[in-house]
């Protein structure tokens, strides 16, 4: 039984003019352990996805239809008091996309994770204390910095300090939305790093989500392409870098450059997103797609296995796609 199980997820948000479609219909699972990748363009539904997962919408957000399974419990017809108990953050916890950023200037960086234990967990401040300074040493920080301030950080730093945070439940699941995003190649590796060995140690289960492809490939071991609200593209992440069998998936590979390929132009994905409040019919995919025919303008295609059975796409040309390559 996989960890994470979610099953054609509808969240909308409500806004004067209509709904955004931000998630519309999604299915994925997340074995004990594994990770899995989220990528996709801006504005593509990532983030609306990590926050429905842990039910903390905004007041316009609606989950409309759809199952998420945890270790094979509905979640979403728990109370809400019960979910805040038993769930959130104790077994699936969160890493904000800006987190590093909200960290709180006037608190000293221990202090604010002994809080969070200290919150969720029945513990005297002193286990919450000591407990925290292993989190800090897990992370790569010296404990003795626990008494430093977030100013007194650098970037990298902040950002494996909102780790060892969002660790400090010893949760199943992590869920880290663009965790790296705002840092150097550098410290970016460190920090992706950090992670996986606190995966190995802990046993945990990831989401991360990137917009960078590469990213995913060095760190999950599976990927799921999101385009304007649904999955297009969903298998084992070697699978899909080397091989991607959606023209959206390719275009997002290309447009990012291989360091130890020869130099060749960096492609881009001509048009821009959807608009998710009246997203394209057929395949929402097909106004920017250099195959679509008459029938992506009318089908929408369905996620189905092409290349083994692990490997799912939702393109009526899946099987034309070397010509994407020949062409470019
Ligand atoms: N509270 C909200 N009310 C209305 N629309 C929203 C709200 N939050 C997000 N959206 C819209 O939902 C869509 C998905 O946004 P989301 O933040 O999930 O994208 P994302 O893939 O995480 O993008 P990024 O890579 O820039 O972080 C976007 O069109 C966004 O404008
Ligand atoms: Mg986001």
């Amino acid at each position: 039984m996989a960890l994470l199980e979610v099953k054609d997820l509808k969240m909308y948000y409500k806004v004067r003019r209509g709904d955004v479609k931000a998630v519309d219909g999604v299915s994925f699972e997340i074995e004990k352990g594994e990770a899995m990748g989220l990528a996709g363009e801006s504005g593509c539904g990532k983030s609306s996805m990590a926050t429905t997962l842990l039910r903390l919408l905004p007041n316009n957000g609606r989950i409309l239809d759809g199952s998420i399974k945890f270790d094979g419990k509905e979640i979403l017809d728990l109370p809400e008091e019960q979910f805040r108990q038993d769930y959130r953050w104790q077994r699936m916890s969160i890493i904000f996309q800006g987190a590093m950023n909200a960290l709180n200037p006037v608190h000293r960086i221990g202090k604010q994770i002994s809080e969070a234990i200290i919150t969720h967990e029945n513990v005297s401040k002193n286990e919450a204390k000591k407990r925290a300074e292993e989190l800090l040493e897990m992370v790569g920080i010296n404990s003795e910095r626990y008494r430093n301030y977030p100013h007194e950080f650098s970037g990298g730093m902040k950002q494996r300090a909102v780790i060892a945070m969002a660790l400090a439940c010893n949760p199943d699941l992590i869920i880290a939305d663009e965790p790296t995003t705002a840092l150097d190649v550098m410290v970016q590796a460190q920090v992706l790093e950090a992670i996986q060995s606190l995966r190995k140690k802990m046993g945990l289960s990831m989401l991360l989500i990137s917009h960078d492809l590469s990213v995913i490939a060095q760190t999950c071991d599976k990927v799921a392409i999101m385009y304007a609200g649904r999955i297009v593209e969903y298998g084992p992440s070697t699978k899909v870098y080397n091989n991607p069998l959606h023209p959206y998936s390719y275009g997002l590979l290309s447009s990012f450059p291989d360091i130890m390929a020869p130099r060749s132009p960096i492609q881009s994905i001509p048009g821009s997103p959807p608009n998710l409040l009246e997203p394209p019919s057929g395949c929402r995919f097909s106004p920017r797609c250099p195959l679509a025919d008459s029938k992506c303008f009318t089908d929408e295609p369905e996620l189905m296995a092409i290349d083994g059975k692990n490997h799912l796409v939702a393109c009526h040309k899946a099987g034309a796609l070397g010509k994407v390559g020949e062409q470019s």
